[in-house]
């Protein structure tokens, strides 16, 4: 098993839970193989874009396990957490597909805690899965502080915007050094020319390994809080499945 971890990062609001929740979509297509999707995101929402009420999240684990040890039903050495618990505790699953979420520390402490508990969570898990997909929070946090260590692609999101893309630029340098894997590429969001792509491509040293066109079907789920596992074959789907074979996760 752990054919592949990816890693769906970028700047805030580029598309990250979109792609990512369509990379359930596809996964769920696939039968035989058993996926971990995961959401990485403090601010949630991959679980509302793919209509599924979660177990326990891994910030809800933590403080569970904090409280048995105030009341001495768990010793303070032990606060560990074993990868059966987690199996047991914090994993939701449907059908083929398991999901993990991070859920929304309270204070600054408690998010680096959940991050650790993370980390060892995808190391401990992934392995017993064939694939694992996550959708980080935005930004370079996460890929910083290693929770995205045993990454092996480290997919980048991005809109045509310069910002869009430096970020994305930004995120592959810490990746070098952070992600133990060294594949990374660039699948460029919401496009409405294709000559923007041209010239993304002229200006990055990343690799280009496609684009989603602008879609008003990915807009009109999100607009009516439809399920992502429901999304038709629209231009926007095709692409993220295209970008996805090209990597190898589908
Ligand atoms: N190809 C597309 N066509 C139309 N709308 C899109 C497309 N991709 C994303 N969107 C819309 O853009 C918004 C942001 O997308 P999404 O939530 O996936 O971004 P994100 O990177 O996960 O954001 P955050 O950093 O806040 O987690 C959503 O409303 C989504 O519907
Ligand atoms: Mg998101």
């Amino acid at each position: 098993m752990r054919d592949m971890i990816l890693a769906v990062c970028g700047k805030g609001g580029v598309g990250k839970t979109t792609v990512t929740a369509v990379a359930a979509r596809e996964l769920c297509r696939l039968k035989s193989t058993k996926a971990l999707v995961v959401d990485a995101d403090p601010g949630g929402g991959l679980e509302m874009a793919l209509s599924i009420k979660p177990n326990k999240t891994l910030n809800d684990v933590r403080k569970e396990l904090i409280e048995e040890v105030k009341e001495g039903k768990r010793d303070e050495r032990d606060l560990a957490v074993s990868l059966d618990y987690l199996l047991a505790e914090a994993l939701t699953e449907v059908g083929n597909l398991a999901f993990l979420s991070i859920g929304r520390p309270e204070d600054e402490g408690c998010y680096c805690k959940v991050n650790v508990l993370l980390k060892d969570a995808i190391a401990g898990l992934a392995g017993r899965f064939d694939v694992t997909v996550i959708d980080a929070e935005a930004g370079i946090e996460q890929v910083n502080r290693r929770v995205m260590g045993e990454v092996d692609y480290v997919l980048l999101v991005s809109d045509t915007s310069t910002k869009g893309i430096r970020v994305g630029e930004t995120i592959k340098q810490v990746a070098d050094r952070m992600v133990k894997g060294e594949g990374a590429g660039l699948l460029i969001n919401r496009v409405l020319d294709e000559r923007a792509v041209d010239l993304i491509k002229a200006s990055t040293f990343l690799e280009v390994i496609g684009w989603i066109p602008e879609d008003d079907t990915i807009r009109r789920f999100d607009e009516e809080d439809k399920s992502f596992f429901d999304l038709p074959d629209c231009p926007a789907v095709v692409s993220i499945r295209n970008a996805f074979e090209k990597v190898g996760l589908v």
